[in-house]
């Protein structure tokens, strides 16, 4: 596809020539699968430095590998050249726990097409495999995959007493990084906390470009713990000003970003533009071009603080054990834009909060000075979405008008969305089945691209950015002219929300199966990614009509999990548009996966683009996904070729849609 392409060409345009080696990202996690990546740097200069002289990183694990010799045997070095590079006393020094030590290789060399210097290990115990052996025992200095390869051992029968091959990943500069005065490459172990630019402090002010460079990243990318990168070297390094870091498991990760056209290079203001269609163009900025990086909670050291930043001034309003009239007020000298309400015209307003006004769960409609609005009652600190909705103005995020606060509970006024939520329109008009409620394509498109509108702004436009991190059917309400807002940040979360400036990455997954992605799943992860998934997950529930998660009940096929109590099958949206997409017979199945409501009035060309952008939205690596400025302009460009299809058919649709409900 064109923007694809268009955005590929302008990844390689800012970042300039690249051609060096490519980050492992985490692939070397999956042993069993072959990712090129995984198996080691290739040999990309074998005229130039046939072997070279290589350094590597190593933190020091006691009881085995603590001292100068044992870290050399493991590694294959000469202890002495450790001492001496690292300032030891000794060869048989204690180093304390979790010290960067640096580890110098004198051959680091091509063999198989891979730059590498081997060590040997023997296996100790019978609960060492490849993968414990590369990321607990070295660090993640090789991968399961490389030792794979190069071993003629079975990985799946071990014993003890195997003399296993570690082939230690190393490289050599390129012609055009010699050119440019590198003349080593120091492979480093990323680990809790490190960022592209604290890295490049702790190695004397390397350039960040370089090592994003050196390693074929953007500032975007994200990057593990325990996987390595290389470090361009214009000089011998020398001992890494650490204090040591306690040993004790790592508090999780987080995820800062840089502020806005700050000052750090890794950090940019870009602009493009993207032709699309017949005269139009569309100028995207990409600013707050955010970058992501993995962060300690607790910061033992200066050179990891991020730089600083302005945050905007923050409403905390207290727990309910405080005085509420206290902190109303505090509200009130704080949020001028923002209406307080009496409790007794909340009551006047909605009916003395009457069961005919009441919207759904706790969200009443009501009428103030004429005009409808939303009255949403919530216990306890709400101070979080009250912080993000009143900086946010957007015309596709639902805006907050006022709050009461009154008895511990917070009553907080919304605009009033007179078509209630997509979830409604999408999923249960199925058993009312009333004709005029079914949403048109173009109605359909309009939703997705006013929704990636919306977080976009929240993404891109506004700072501290933001993650919705709960998007769904269900909080994508419609005004009177079916135009999508996003609601309920209840979960939304600040980029840099807390007193270090950092997001933490949560251990308590909370959201809706079926919208989050695997690595928040699995690793609490929170990043735009994460709303990037779920709107890949929203449109493919406008093209099929059905739910981000479908349970029934189980026939033969086995390939979706299966329900332990229950013979019932969990299928997943998110799976089901990369089959549709993927593969042969796309036509056919993808016509099969459109909603029946549509009744093939849709154009198939458009609906494939689509479906092509909701498929690379749920990709399984959050890097492999689209930036949502990405998704928004693609989106333009179907909205604006839907304005253009069959028009006279859609005039008649969208007329009878505006007197529905
Ligand atoms: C990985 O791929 C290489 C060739 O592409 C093959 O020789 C090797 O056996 C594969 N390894 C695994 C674990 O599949
Ligand atoms: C190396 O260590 C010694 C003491 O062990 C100290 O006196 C000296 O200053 C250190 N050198 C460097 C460069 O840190
Ligand atoms: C490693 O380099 C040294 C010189 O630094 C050389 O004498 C030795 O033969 C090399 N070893 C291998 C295995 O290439
Ligand atoms: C593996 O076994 C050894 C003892 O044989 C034990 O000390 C070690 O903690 C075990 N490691 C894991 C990851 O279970
Ligand atoms: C890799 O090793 C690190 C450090 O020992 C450990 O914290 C981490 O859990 C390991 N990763 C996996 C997937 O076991
Ligand atoms: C490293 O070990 C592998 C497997 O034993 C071998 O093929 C390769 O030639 C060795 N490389 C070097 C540089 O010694
Ligand atoms: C393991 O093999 C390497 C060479 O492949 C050899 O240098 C080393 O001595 C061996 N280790 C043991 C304990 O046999
Ligand atoms: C290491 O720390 C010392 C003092 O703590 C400082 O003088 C020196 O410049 C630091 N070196 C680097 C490379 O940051």
């Amino acid at each position: 596809m064109l923007l694809w392409w268009w955005s590929a060409v302008f990844l390689m345009f800012i970042h300039g020539s690249r051609a060096q080696q490519t980050y492992v990202d985490n692939k070397q996690l999956a042993c069993e699968e072959n990712a090129t990546t995984a198996l080691g740097y290739v040999c990309n200069s074998p005229a130039t430095s046939p072997t070279c002289q290589s350094y590597v990183t190593f933190r020091s694990q006691p009881p085995l590998y603590n001292t100068p010799s044992s870290i050399a045997t493991l590694l294959h070095s000469n202890p002495n050249d450790i001492t001496a590079l690292n300032n030891f006393s000794s060869n048989s020094a204690t180093i304390p726990a979790n010290t960067v030590v640096v580890v110098p290789i004198r051959n680091c060399s091509c063999s198989g097409g891979y730059y590498q210097h081997n060590a040997s290990y023997v296996r100790q115990s019978g609960n060492e495999t490849f993968f414990t052996i590369a990321n607990n025992t070295y660090e993640g200095l090789t991968t399961c995959q490389a030792m794979i390869t190069q071993n003629t051992l079975d990985y799946r029968n071990l014993v003890v007493g195997d003399n296993i091959t570690i082939p230690l990943r190393c490289a050599c500069p390129t012609a055009t990084q010699t050119a440019a005065g590198i003349r080593y490459l120091l492979t480093y172990l990323i680990t809790w906390g490190d960022t592209f630019t604290s890295m490049s402090e702790t190695f004397g002010g390397v350039d960040v470009q370089s090592i994003l460079d050196a390693n074929e990243l953007s500032p975007t990318h994200v990057i593990f713990p325990f996987t390595p990168i290389l470090i361009p070297l214009t000089t011998v390094p020398t001992r890494i000003n650490t204090s040591a870091t306690p040993a004790t498991p790592p508090a999780p990760p987080t995820i800062p970003v840089a502020p806005s056209g700050g000052g750090s290079s890794s950090n940019k203001w870009v602009f493009v533009g993207v032709g699309i269609g017949v005269g139009l163009l569309l100028i995207v900025s990409l600013s707050g071009f955010l970058v992501w990086f993995f962060r300690r909670r607790k910061i033992q050291n200066q050179r990891i603080l991020p730089p600083a930043k302005h945050t905007p001034p923050k409403v905390m309003i207290p727990s309910e054990s405080k005085s509420w009239s206290v902190s109303s007020e505090g509200i009130r000298i704080a949020i001028e834009s923002l209406t307080v309400y009496k409790y007794a015209e909340l009551q006047k307003a909605t009916g003395d909060f009457r069961e005919e006004n009441r919207v759904k769960g706790s969200v009443y409609r009501g009428i103030f000075n004429g005009d409808f609005a939303a009255v949403k009652i919530m216990k306890g600190d709400v101070s979080g979405e009250i912080n993000i909705l009143k900086q946010i103005n957007h015309s596709n995020i639902i805006r907050l008008s006022g709050f009461c606060v009154h008895q511990g509970n917070t009553y907080l006024v919304y605009e009033f969305a007179e078509n209630g939520s997509l979830s409604d329109w999408l999923h249960s008009t199925k058993n009312t089945k009333n004709k005029d409620s079914v949403l048109g394509w173009k109605q359909r498109v309009q939703i997705a691209h006013d929704v990636a509108d919306a977080l976009n702004y929240l993404h891109n436009f506004i700072t501290p950015p933001y993650v919705h991190k709960n998007l769904k059917c269900s909080n994508v309400l419609l005004d009177s002219n079916m135009r999508a807002k996003i609601t309920n940040f209840g979960l939304a979360r600040s980029v840099d929300d807390n007193e270090d400036g950092e997001l933490q990455l949560t251990r308590h997954v909370v959201g809706t199966f079926g919208y989050m992605p695997p690595e928040y799943i699995e690793n609490g992860l929170i990043t735009p990614k994460m709303d990037v998934f779920a709107l890949g997950v929203l449109i493919s529930e406008l093209l099929s009509g059905k739910e981000a998660t479908t349970t029934t009940a189980a026939t033969t096929t086995g390939s979706p999990e299966k329900d332990e109590e229950k013979d019932v099958v969990h299928v997943q949206l998110s799976e089901k548009i990369k089959e549709v997409v993927g593969g042969e017979n796309v036509r056919e199945k993808l016509a099969a996966f459109m909603d029946g409501d549509l009744k093939g009035e849709y154009p198939l060309e458009l609906a494939y683009s689509m479906a092509e952008v909701a498929c690379k939205c749920v990709a399984a690596d959050l890097n492999d996904r689209p930036h949502v400025a990405e998704v928004f302009v693609v989106l333009s460009k179907i909205l604006s070729s839907s304005e253009d299809w069959d028009p006279s058919d859609e005039l008649e649709h969208s007329r009878s849609l505006s007197h529905g409900r």
